[in-house]
């Protein structure tokens, strides 16, 4: 035993603390038995796929998934991928990851399942799958910025969940407050798994890295979700009914200590992909293109944040040469709709590209806009309460709320897509909506213009004819003499005959 050691017992006793030791299970000693928690669903790219992902404090003897189409039993079997994974904290804690991926789903169905193995198993949850083309409407619950510590909408949104609202979840960010704070070594990230198991067992919770997440380059992030892709879902891409939804990260930007390999693997990976959903047949069936990425390009807060900067690097790029801008490929691709958080408040903007607003029109700024368009949704709850508003709005800021809350959104066809925003503070209201309608997706949707209705073809006035005589006046006259000269005739022949 080392004098560090002794030393180290002595000002924990002092202290009244107690001494975790490093042993078979660093940092879960108190456990008995391996099981199942944080259980979560998520898409992984194949409509006919779901992949289910839990967490267990001890390593479990075997691990599997058993499920079935409701209603009938359980009795396909799947067996999980176990990780260990050390956790980013100074107790080096280790906990295992479970992931397991379903295959060969059928369209619309929903399914019971459960998860374990011979040492627990978790209780029964079900989902489940749509419909595999694109003529249908699917409905989100979206936010960022919900922590375990004043989780205001958490109550809300599992009611929801569970009674079928929605399709899927898009959290954009800063899940896990505090996830690897030396003193809790990710404790707090399990009970925020714990705390979103509620939906998130039900309808694939999608998600996007946030700043919070940071620590240990992302290894919280990465290794607890499971995103579609290979990219560790830091970017990866999905669609759902007329939607392709990206997701990325924003911190790339932030956190360069990781490296700048992470901003040109995202930067190419974004231009492909976008390329990609642009071609005709893909647009034409999800003429849908929606982004999310925790930190805004524009904001009107007063928090010090770089979207109050008008140079922001999400924007505009990094460096003096501006590498890798969002804001320029984005429109380009002719991104409909870019969801952000970081801000604890939501913010609705007017179509905007590059500071400058292009709405559809006066009256109807959402209608065919010609530019995309930002929502900021924050404000789901979390320790950090409020970012607050500058005194005045921006140019682009359409609505504005402190109120806490989330968004509901719902893409109804091709043409469709409506916005709502509930708050809490004001017993679960819609404080805020809005109807995006585009007759044209893509690029060519910005110079989009109400088509001149068809030339009618008019009808020629009618010209009242004038009767007119084909003989010439020289005729008519000669032809009154003739008239003359027989009634003379006629006459004459009297004359002679009676006189
Ligand atoms: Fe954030």
């Amino acid at each position: 035993m080392t004098t560090d050691f002794l030393f180290i017992v002595f000002i924990a006793l002092l202290a009244g603390q107690s001494i975790v030791l490093h042993g078979k299970h660093p940092g879960n000693q108190h456990i008995s038995s391996p099981q199942p928690e944080q259980i979560h669903i998520s898409r992984t790219g194949d409509q006919s796929e779901m992949m289910v992902t839990w967490t267990t404090l001890l390593r479990p003897n075997n691990s599997f998934v058993e499920f079935g189409v409701s209603g009938g039993l359980m009795n396909t079997k799947v067996p999980a991928k176990i990780s260990r994974y050390v956790t980013c904290g100074k107790a080096k804690r280790v906990i295992y990851i479970h992931k397991v991926k379903l295959t060969g789903l059928l369209p619309s169905t929903s399914y019971d399942y459960h998860c374990g193995g011979d040492d627990g198993w978790s209780a029964i949850y079900s989902f489940s799958t749509t419909k595999q083309d694109s003529h249908w409407s699917p409905s989100f619950a979206v936010y960022g910025d919900l922590g375990v510590i004043n989780a205001q909408s958490l109550a809300p949104l599992q009611k929801e969940v569970q009674n079928g609202r929605y399709d899927a979840i898009l959290h954009v960010g800063k899940h896990i407050h505090r996830t690897i704070h030396l003193q809790d070594n990710s404790r707090v990230g399990d009970a925020f798994m714990n705390q979103i198991e509620t939906m998130a067992a039900y309808v694939p919770y999608m998600v996007s890295p946030g700043n919070h997440e940071h620590h240990c380059n992302f290894s919280n992030y990465r290794r607890r979700f499971s995103m579609p892709g290979n990219n560790s879902g830091i970017f990866y891409s999905w669609n759902i009914g007329p939607v392709h939804i990206i997701s990325f990260s924003t911190e790339v930007y932030y956190f360069l200590k990781y490296g700048l390999q992470q901003i040109i693997n995202q930067y190419e990976w974004l231009k492909k992909d976008l390329e990609e959903a642009n071609l005709p047949e893909n647009r034409a069936k999800r003429p849908w293109i929606i982004t999310m990425g925790h930190r805004p390009m524009y904001c009107s807060n007063v928090v010090g944040d770089d979207c109050q900067n008008f140079e922001n690097k999400v924007r505009i790029g990094i460096t003096s040469l501006k590498l890798f801008p969002l804001e320029k490929l984005f429109y380009e691709n002719g991104v409909d709709l870019e969801i952000w958080a970081h801000e604890h408040s939501y913010e609705r903007l007017f179509p905007v590209y590059n500071h400058t607003v292009y709405n559809g029109s006066i009256k109807h700024p959402y209608t065919n806009p010609r530019a995309p368009v930002h929502i900021i949704t924050g404000s789901a709850g979390c320790k950090y309460c409020h970012d607050k508003f500058k005194r005045k709005n921006a140019k682009w800021t359409a609505f504005r709320t402190l109120d806490y809350g989330y968004t509901r959104m719902k893409v109804y066809n091709k043409t469709h897509l409506h916005l709502e925003q509930v708050s809490i503070d004001k017993n679960y209201t819609v404080v805020d909506q809005v109807m995006i309608i585009k007759n044209q997706h893509g690029p060519e949707a910005w110079k989009w213009k109400q088509p001149e209705p068809p030339p009618q073809r008019q009808k020629r006035p009618k010209v009242e004819k004038l009767r007119t005589s084909k003989k010439s006046p020289f005729d008519e006259l000669a032809g009154a003499k003739n008239i003359l000269n027989d009634y003379i005739k006629q006459m004459k022949s009297y004359k002679s005959a009676y006189l």
